[in-house]
């Protein structure tokens, strides 16, 4: 494989609930959004693509995290399957900016999950003792943590950086602005100012195999002692029941 990675990779990660691969069909359409960005010759159908998941995930007795890594140049294809090991995160999770900004790479837009953008390579060398730190933009705007999407709330409002902020445009991010509409929290898709993080009432960040996690802290400021806030608290609850 040692070739395949150092040509580049395209990939996606999934987690079972339940044991099934869950949003099988949204992995697959961002996958195949790279496919044909970076032209790679390959095809594979959804259904032939999800009996790989099904085979490999019945392999692990537990519920499963899922890499699909696909060579840029070679078009060759790798699933790793791996028992899924989350850490506790409700009690909320440490943050913090990143001194790297999103590099805007005119040819590998942040729509598309590739490896070895420098800009996430060093920013997730920042990690160390937090769960992940959050990437702005040359114009000051918030993007995104290196492996996860940002969410804050003021007022009852319920806000993320828009695609065009230079977002990866994630599956779980997605699915928490649809419970925000099912649950009629109002939301604003927009630039976000850094500054508004610090002044947001409560911060969340969202990943496929985490869900919503909720930032107790961001660099000194604190958002909570105990318990999330209000509307963290409301949509992790309907998180599971409403997406599976
Ligand atoms: N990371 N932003 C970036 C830069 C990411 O790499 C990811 C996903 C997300 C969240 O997307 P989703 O909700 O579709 O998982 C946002 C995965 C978990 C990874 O790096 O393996």
């Amino acid at each position: 494989m040692f070739e395949e990675v150092s040509q580049g990779l395209v990939y996606e990660t999934l987690r079972t609930y339940n044991r099934v691969p869950f949003a099988a069909y949204k992995h697959y359409n961002r996958l195949m959004r790279s496919v044909s960005f970076f032209d790679i010759p390959f095809s594979m159908t959804f259904e032939e693509f999800v009996d790989i998941l099904k085979k490999g995930t019945r392999q692990i007795d537990r519920e499963s995290r899922i890499k699909v890594l696909l060579s840029v140049k070679t078009a060759e294809l790798f699933f790793v399957f791996s028992p899924l090991n989350i850490s506790s995160v409700e009690e909320g999770v440490n943050v913090k900016i990143s001194k790297i900004r999103r590099i805007p790479d005119l040819s590998t837009p942040p729509s598309l999950k590739i490896t070895g953008r420098t800009d996430i390579l060093l920013a997730r060398r920042e990690i160390g003792e937090c769960y992940d730190v959050i990437l702005t933009g040359v114009n000051g705007q918030v993007c995104e943590g290196s492996f996860s999407n940002v969410f804050l709330v003021k007022e009852g409002r319920l806000i993320t950086p828009s695609i065009e902020s230079g977002i990866l445009d994630g599956i779980t991010r997605e699915n928490v602005i649809k419970l925000a509409n099912r649950l009629e929290i109002p939301l604003e898709e927009r630039f976000v100012w850094v500054w508004e993080l610090f002044e947001a009432d409560e911060m969340f960040l969202t990943h496929t195999s985490a869900g919503i996690v909720p930032v107790r802290r961001l660099n000194d400021h604190l958002f909570f002692e105990e318990e999330p806030g209000p509307i963290t608290s409301t949509l992790m609850e309907n998180f599971e029941p409403f997406v599976l």
